[in-house]
């Protein structure tokens, strides 16, 4: 059977150059130490993540059309599987995660704001791959960087 890799990850966006054959995995996200301004950086990723998939999770249950609500039920899912990965490198336990889902009534403010959040998210990850010295670090900024680029874009298309 032929082999096939997807182009990106189908739960956490990932790219292409990120993905690949489940025999060659090994986990790198479990860090020993982490520097004071990656750990902060994490810490603030974690929170606008998870605010991030609040707003998805309310966004799609308001959602006035069959293909809003894949929109905005897909990206709270690889918002989730962000905020897991940097919890895994904080060493937070999931059972600490909490969400608070607020959004607005109409699919269009919805999409407006979900475009400035990803655009948000995606420049304070410019910043921490630039603060960050480690170089597993700065693979996971640039990784994320990529994919709330491709969200922006995703929003950007549809205001
Ligand atoms: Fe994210
Ligand atoms: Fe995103």
């Amino acid at each position: 059977m032929a082999e096939h890799k997807s182009s990106t990850c189908p739960f956490c966006g990932a790219h292409d150059d990120f993905i690949i054959y489940a025999r060659d995995w090994k986990d790198e996200n479990n860090i020993k130490e982490l520097s004071a301004i990656s750990r902060e950086n994490f810490e603030m990723a974690m929170r606008q993540e998870l605010e991030n998939v609040g707003f998805y999770k309310c966004s799609a249950s308001y959602a006035q059309s069959a293909e809003s609500k894949a929109i905005f039920s897909g990206l709270s899912k690889i918002e989730m599987e962000h905020a897991y990965l940097i919890s895994k490198i904080l060493k937070i336990p999931k059972s600490d995660i909490k969400l608070q889902d607020t959004c607005f009534r109409l699919d269009l403010e919805n999409l407006e704001n979900s475009f400035k959040r990803e655009e948000k998210i995606k420049k304070f990850y410019i910043k921490a791959y630039n603060q960050a010295i480690e170089p597993r670090i700065k693979e996971i900024f640039f990784g994320l960087i990529e994919i709330e680029g491709d969200h922006a874009e995703l929003f950007k298309e549809r205001i």
